[in-house]
Formats: C-alpha cells, sequence, structure tokens
C-alpha cells in the first residue's frame, strides 16, 4: 500500500491536517496515513487541545524539537525527520505539509533530499517580505514540493510568477475553512463568550504574537494602549501566545494593563472556544494568518496588525483591512465598525468546506 506521511508541527497546521486525514478515511481510501507531530509546539493548550477537539488520531510519531532559535529548530526537524523517513517501512510514498511554519519547511527538505515526493497544501501565498520567517518557509517549500494545493486564486499568480509547472499546481481551496465549516455549531453552542464573562456582538476579540508586534517593548507598549483606549469603547477578550505572555512579563508590562481592566488577557484558547470568541465578536484585531481568513468567512470585521499579507484576498474580498503600525487608522475603523459604517465583506471562492475533498482528489489521482 502507497503510505503517506503527514506532518504537523504548530497550532496554525492541525487545523488544516484535520479535514484531509478525516478525509481520506471517510471515502476509504487506498493510501495509507501516517501523521507525524514535530514538537515545535509543545504546550498542551496549543497543541494537545486541537487533536482531542478536532478528533485527530495520535501522531504515529512525536519528534519532540521544541522552541529554539530558527536555524536550531529547523535544523532539529530536518534531522529527525530524515531519520523517520529512514526508518519508515515501505518507504513513503509522499509527505504532506501544510501551512508555513519552520516545521513545514524542514520536513519538505528532509523529504526531498531523500527524493520523496513533497505536496504542500496552502501553496502559492505571498506577502513578498522576506523580513516574516513564514515568507521563506513559502517559498522554499513551494520551490520544492511536487505538488502545491493552492488556496486562493492569488496563490495561482503567484505561482506563475515564479515559473513554476502549471502542471504541479492545484487549485482546491481551504481546508481551514473546512474545519471552520464543521465545527462552527459545536462552538456557536459552546458559547464562549458567556465563558468570559461579555455579551456577543459587544466585544473586541485580539491576538498579537508576530515578533514585529510583541518583541520590541515600546511597540508592545503601544500596542496595550491602543487596547486600553479600544476598551473605553468595548470590552477586550485577548488570550495571549506563550510568546506573547512571556514578553508582557519580560518588560514588565502587566502595570500597563493593570491600568485598563476592560483589557481581559486569558490562556491560549482551544480552537471551540477561539472560534466561538471570534463568530461572535464585533472586532477582531489580530497579526495571524488564519484568523484573517477565518474572519473573512464569518463576516466579521478584522483589524490586521501587519504591513503586508499573503492573503491579500481577505482585504479585496473579504472583512479585513491592514493596519500596520497605523493606530490612528485603527481608532477610525474601529469608530467605523461600531457605527455599522464598515464594508461587510463576501465570499471566496472554494472556500466551502469541501477543500479536502478535492486535496484527497489529487492524492489520489498522483499517488494512489
Ligand atoms: C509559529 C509560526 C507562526 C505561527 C505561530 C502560531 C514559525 C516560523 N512561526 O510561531 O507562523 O503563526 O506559530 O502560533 O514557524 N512557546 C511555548 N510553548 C509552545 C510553543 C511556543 O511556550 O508550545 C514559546 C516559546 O518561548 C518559543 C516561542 O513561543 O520560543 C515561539 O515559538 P515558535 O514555535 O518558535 O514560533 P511561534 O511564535 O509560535
Amino acid at each position: 500500500m502507497n503510505n503517506l506521511v503527514f506532518v504537523a508541527g504548530a497550532r496554525p497546521n492541525f487545523m488544516k491536517v484535520a479535514p484531509i486525514l478525516r478525509a481520506l478515511e471517510q471515502r476509504g481510501s487506498p493510501l495509507g496515513r501516517t501523521l507525524v507531530h514535530t514538537g515545535q509546539h509543545y504546550d498542551p493548550d496549543m497543541s494537545e487541545v486541537f487533536f482531542e477537539e478536532l478528533g485527530i488520531a495520535r501522531p504515529d510519531a512525536h519528534l519532540e524539537v521544541g522552541s529554539g532559535s530558527h536555524g536550531a529548530q529547523t535544523a532539529r526537524v530536518l534531522e529527525a525527520f530524515e531519520a523517520h523517513l529512514l526508518g519508515a517501512a515501505p518507504r513513503p510514498r509522499g509527505v504532506v505539509v501544510v501551512g508555513d511554519v519552520n516545521s513545514t519547511l524542514a520536513a519538505t527538505l528532509a523529504a526531498v533530499k531523500l527524493q520523496i515526493p513533497v505536496a504542500h497544501v496552502e501553496a502559492g501565498l505571498r506577502s513578498r517580505d522576506r523580513t516574516m520567517p513564514e515568507e521563506i518557509n513559502r517559498v522554499v517549500t513551494d520551490a520544492l514540493a511536487e505538488l502545491l494545493l493552492v488556496s486562493e486564486s492569488d496563490g495561482l499568480r503567484n505561482l506563475q510568477r515564479e515559473g513554476i509547472d502549471p502542471a504541479r499546481v492545484h487549485l482546491v481551496g481551504n481546508v481551514m475553512i473546512d474545519t471552520l465549516v464543521r465545527e462552527l455549531p459545536a462552538a456557536r453552542a459552546a458559547d464562549a463568550p458567556a465563558q468570559q464573562g461579555v455579551a456577543p456582538g459587544a466585544y473586541a476579540l485580539v491576538t498579537l504574537h508576530r515578533p514585529a508586534n510583541v518583541d520590541s517593548a515600546p511597540e508592545l507598549e503601544r500596542l496595550l494602549r491602543f487596547l486600553g483606549e479600544t476598551s473605553r469603547r468595548l470590552p477586550v477578550v485577548f488570550p495571549a501566545h506563550p510568546r506573547t505572555r512571556a514578553r508582557l512579563a519580560q518588560f514588565g508590562l502587566q502595570q500597563v494593563l493593570a491600568g485598563f481592566p476592560r483589557v481581559r488577557v486569558i490562556p491560549p484558547q482551544g480552537y471551540r472556544s477561539n472560534l466561538g470568541l471570534m463568530a461572535s465578536a464585533r472586532l477582531v484585531i489580530t497579526d495571524s494568518g488564519g484568523m484573517q481568513e477565518e474572519t473573512t468567512y464569518l463576516g466579521v470585521p478584522c483589524l490586521t496588525f501587519r504591513p503586508n499579507t499573503e492573503r491579500p484576498v481577505t482585504v479585496t474580498a473579504g472583512t479585513s483591512t491592514l493596519v500596520g503600525g497605523d493606530l490612528q487608522l485603527a481608532a477610525r475603523l474601529v469608530e467605523e465598525i461600531l457605527a455599522g459604517r464598515y464594508k461587510q465583506g463576501g465570499p471566496v471562492e472554494l472556500w466551502d468546506g469541501a477543500a479536502a475533498e478535492r486535496v484527497a482528489d489529487v492524492l489520489e489521482r498522483a499517488w494512489g
């Protein structure tokens, strides 16, 4: 039997592998499946909770690479995943990677050097900002992968511009939206807003974790003060990534937060709780890639605290605005949203809950 090795390592990967594994399972696919967790994310609330909630089978192997510098983390995955592939019997027919994290790039490198072909799910996205580690991961992964599975049409244009053979490229839609569609009823039923003491439609949800926003004390303080000002208009719920939480402590910024009791910093949330909070928010403030797309699907206004995006459809067709570091613009948009004058957004092609079926079709045709 042809066996495929799926790789997941960090929080934004889990909701992307889950629907593909499920689609293959449900159609009784002849393709064998092994799941490898690199261990890039290891806190229970960054990893385990997603496996439980999304019904992902326990990984067949856990590489336990943990945190480190980009070089060290990438190198550890490369070495450990190469060993995994060399030990696998029979030899894997292909490796499936998702997203743009360090584990995505490292697993791809390990596989192609052993002449095992790679399928990249969420191929073709480009921010054109090489200061972002994810952009490096995207460009290199796409150069090396044999199958490029694209979530939105911008991805097709980007790959064409890079001279990638169109025979390798397949527009399949957004697998992360498959997970959203499936989980939304349960997420709504769990009533996450009530658990945070806020009313549906009457709070802002905030997530910030990118180095550019949280690794500099003055920048993080400036953003916190903006959240504080926003909290005078509506309560702010802020699930903090471990990196962000560590910086708040390191920079002594809890004191700033103490001046704004309507900003509630809470632990990272599980999938359903975060989705429930997002779906009922009046507005979302984020630097996450995934949440830009999820808010577009949900029709919830999203202020993206980044200067650029690899997901421009969320701005042109969706509900996101790139705010960069312009807090005056952000404040103006908050007022527009509260006054009901902000753009509504619309649907995106193939973000329909069936992308994983199309991924499964491509994998079976190519490697079945
Ligand atoms: C990674 C991805 C990023 C993604 C984000 C989502 C890369 C380059 N970045 O960033 O694209 O948006 O995941 O969460 O792959 N930490 C913990 N516990 C954990 C994981 C991390 O405490 O379970 C802390 C550690 O201090 C670690 C830091 O977070 O050093 C950063 O983790 P890392 O995996 O390097 O990158 P993220 O910022 O999580």
